[in-house]
């Protein structure tokens, strides 16, 4: 009998031990996913922010998540291609075959041949949205200062 109850005070101990690990556990994964959720540090400015965040969304993919490149070129040398944000806007709003259609076979002030699909985004964002993530790419690929990238977009 007393040997009955030491077993069983055994088994309570040693299942109460087995729920204070997983507990440990799981408050390690919330910590690590508190650090997870945090929204980025901010670039400085709202506009180079909320580019960023369409920039993610949608241009990543192509472009590379550091604009270094996959299916669409690197974007290091965005700001040689245009100088004026105005015409990476345009670039952006018409997509390389309606710029093919209206301006020819080459784009930018370094004369690039078109030879792949960059989809239009007319219909996908707005003008705003576009000065953002045109602002976001000459700041963050292109060198530009944050000052430089929105003042010279119209996304200030
Ligand atoms: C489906 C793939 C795709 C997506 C999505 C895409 N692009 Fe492109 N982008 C391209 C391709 C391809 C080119 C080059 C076209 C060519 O050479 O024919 C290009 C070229 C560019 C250039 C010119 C860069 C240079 O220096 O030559 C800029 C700027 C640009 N894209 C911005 C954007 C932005 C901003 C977005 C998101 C709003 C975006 N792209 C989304 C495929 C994409």
């Amino acid at each position: 009998m007393g040997d009955l109850h030491r077993r069983s005070g055994a088994v309570a101990e040693s299942s109460s031990r087995l729920t204070r690990r997983p507990l440990a556990a799981v408050a390690v994964l919330v910590i690590a996913l508190n650090a997870c959720g945090e929204p980025p540090a901010t670039l400085g400015d709202p506009a180079l922010d909320a580019g960023r965040e369409t920039y993610g969304r949608v241009c990543s993919t192509c472009h590379g998540p550091s604009g270094e490149g996959v299916s669409g070129p690197a974007l290091t040398d965005v700001v040689e291609t245009f100088p004026e944000c105005e015409d990476h806007q345009l670039w952006v709003t018409l997509g390389s075959m309606e710029w093919e259609n209206q301006f020819g076979p080459n784009y930018g002030a370094n004369d690039k041949e078109i030879t792949a699909i960059m989809p239009s985004f007319k219909n996908v964002l707005s003008e705003a949205e576009i000065a953002e993530v045109a602002s976001f790419e000459r700041f963050q690929f292109g060198g530009l200062s944050a000052a430089e990238a929105v003042a010279g977009c119209g996304a200030d």
